[in-house]
């Protein structure tokens, strides 16, 4: 077969084609990425660089998937066209790194790659270098990786060479980007603040530093910039916003990081409605442009608490699929099951949710539910099986099916049903217990359900924001009032009075959280602005003047030199990146994550150090 004459090649992405000759000038290490090759790039000669990914040897000619950030490309090693390059190409191993000059081609018909985007064509190799060996790496570098995490994350320089690492890093520094580009268009400024500072608290332990000069004293590392982005406004800097690290020693849950990212912004002179609706057109816009693939529900829906803890039992309702619950205490209260009794007796409450069309559920179908519930802390749960069809009023008593401590007449069942909005055919589940413990429970095994049922749309993002949250909550450990939020939330208006009352636990607030698909992924709130209310709510909370003036005496003194009223919010960005990017688990979206047990593995961190440097910061480990 004779071949056109090879031209020189585009230079690639972004670079201009310079037209210089390619055999008078020592090849650039790259003359493209490897998945910016297509057919229009066929005849032209080009230079990749890259890694080794597989090598195949078929009868006499060798094929290797060359990859580098972009993507793949196949390479064909003929000994008949290039035998030096065939010869280098028996050597070469996975993740061995090359350089190779070779020309462009269509596949011959019948051997496209359709899995592929440069799958219809393949590069035939002119000459090849190595650039460096590998070790057989622990693990295949591929999307289908078996590899224990723990593995992955020891040799986490390997694991993030996968395609999907880098598609979850390149779609970060999206995000990243199009924040920075947005609030920049809106005259936000974006300002570093310090990591070496002093408690402040959101509610975890903080990382302390000792400090070498002040022998005894430490820095605590910001939970999150609250206070300096507070005192920013008070500088008159009226939009700050920062891509903001933040610190938290809290028990690690499968979406939390002890270091963490928030896009950490804060406003003057607005009210929550302005901080909601910048967020909701950042969000929209950025979604829009940087995952069209997904479905938005817009606008977001603004969700009361009281609202949200009553259908959903959750402050971070899924609201991808209904599943609604029902408060049927009174109903409860008309049998005489033992479990519904005494619970209401001692302040309890009686929920149930309807899973649509389930009413086939056998005994042990119901039994294994049950179990699942247990798992999720419940006591029990009872149900009620509507088999049959039609309307719910002819509904016959032997068509429905109630579990064992439930012997109630049909006429309770269908009021039930009808209260539930359930129909024939569907199954009703109903647990007790003390009304937080109850929410926790069921909404749980709303979770359970909606996956199960098939109910959720992996495409669909259902935001909402949060609204109308408490300012205080009673911690019954400690026996007194936390801050919901944080301390410097302000409370709803018109509430203020409140705080002289005892009614502490129902007053509302001016906090807000923007939830996704059953996921908590910002937070903020109006802040408070003045001297007098800030110190009200530190008394609340149990802090002595002298505590306050220790811990907070600074940002208290900032407000008393004309502080403006203020609000903001946080966006978690390892969160966000989390869902757009369909990650399984939030450590696949940081690039050097740690541990559940707070671990780096590729460092070996946190470890032991040298007794010279304990003694320089004058400190002693005691056993
Ligand atoms: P909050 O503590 O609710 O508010 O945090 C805001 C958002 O940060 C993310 N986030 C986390 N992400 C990963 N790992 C963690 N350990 C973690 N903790 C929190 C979540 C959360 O919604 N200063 C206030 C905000 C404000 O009032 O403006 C704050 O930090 O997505």
């Amino acid at each position: 077969m004779t071949r056109p004459a090879i031209r020189p090649g585009n230079t690639g992405a972004g670079t201009p084609n310079t037209g210089t000759k390619l055999e008078h000038r020592r090849p650039p290490l790259k003359s493209a990425s490897c998945n910016d090759l297509g057919e229009a790039h066929i005849d032209r000669r080009h230079t990749l660089a890259g890694w080794v990914g597989r090598r195949r040897d078929h009868g006499g000619i060798i094929f290797v998937d060359l990859r580098d950030r972009s993507g793949v490309v196949q390479v064909v090693f003929n000994p008949e066209l290039a035998p030096d390059a065939y010869r280098t190409a028996e050597q070469l191993r996975s993740e061995w790194v090359i350089e190779v000059q070779g020309d462009v081609a269509r596949r011959p018909p019948g051997s496209e790659n359709p899995a592929l985007p440069t799958g219809t064509i393949e590069v035939i190799a002119r000459e090849v270098r190595v650039l460096n060996s590998s070790l057989t790496p622990p693990f295949y570098i591929t999307d289908e990786v078996e590899a224990d995490e723990s593995l992955r994350l020891k040799y986490r320089y390997l694991d993030l060479r996968r395609p999907e690492m880098q598609r979850n890093l390149i779609l970060r520094h999206q995000v990243v980007k199009y924040i920075r580009d947005f609030l920049d268009s809106r005259g936000f400024l974006e300002i570093e603040t310090p990591i070496l500072i002093k408690s402040t608290p959101e509610g975890a332990r903080d990382y302390l530093v000792p400090s070498r000069l002040q022998k005894g004293s430490f820095y605590a590392l910001p939970q999150s910039p609250q206070q300096l982005k507070q005192l920013l406004m008070v500088a008159g800097v009226e939009k700050y916003f920062q891509i903001a690290r933040c610190f938290r020693d809290e028990d690690l849950r499968a979406d939390r990081q002890p270091e963490f990212t928030q896009l950490d912004l804060e406003m003057s002179f607005v009210d929550q409605e302005d901080v909601l609706a910048l967020t909701e057109e950042l969000y929209t816009g950025m979604i829009e442009s940087l995952t069209p693939e997904k479905k938005l529900i817009k606008p977001f829906p603004r969700l009361p608490y009281a609202e949200a803890m009553a259908r959903y039992g959750s402050d971070k309702p899924d609201l991808r699929f209904g599943l609604e619950m029902t408060d049927v205490t009174d109903l409860a209260g008309e049998t005489e099951f033992r479990v519904f009794r005494s619970t209401i007796e001692q302040g309890g409450i009686v929920k149930g949710l309807v899973a649509p069309g389930q009413a086939h559920y056998t005994g042990s179908d119901l039994r294994r539910l049950e179990e699942t519930a247990r798992e999720f802390g419940a006591g029990g749960m009872s149900h009620l099986r509507l088999q049959g069809d039609g309307s719910l009023e002819n509904l016959s008593e032997e068509n429905i099916l109630l579990s064992p401590g439930l012997r109630m007449p049909a006429e309770w069942s269908r009021r039930l049903a009808a209260r539930m909005g359930a129909q024939p055919g569907d199954l009703i589940l109903l647990m007790a217990g003390p009304a937080n413990r109850v929410n926790l429970w069921l909404s749980a095994m709303r979770n359970y359900l909606g996956e199960r049922l098939g109910l959720i749309d992996d495409q669909l993002l259902s935001f909402a924001f949060l609204t109308g949250f408490p300012l205080f909550d009673w911690d019954e450990t400690n026996g007194r009032w936390d801050s919901s939020h944080h301390p410097f939330t302000a409370p709803a208006d018109g509430k203020e009075p409140l705080l002289d009352g005892a009614e502490l636990g129902n007053i509302e607030s001016k906090a807000y959280d923007l939830v996704c698909n059953g996921s908590e992924l910002a937070s903020g709130s109006i802040r408070i602005h003045r001297r007098e209310l800030q110190e009200k709510i530190f008394a609340i909370l149990g802090y002595s003047k002298e505590q306050v003036e220790e811990r907070f005496g600074h940002i208290l003194e900032a407000f008393e030199y004309g502080a403006p009223p203020h609000g903001g919010i946080a966006p978690g960005i390892d969160r966000l990146v989390t869902i757009l990017a369909g990650a399984d688990s939030i450590r696949d979206v940081i690039a050097f994550p740690k541990t559940q047990s707070g671990a780096d593995l590729l460092f070996g961190a946190p470890a032991p150090v040298d007794a010279a440097q304990l003694r320089d910061l004058s400190l002693r480990l005691v056993e």
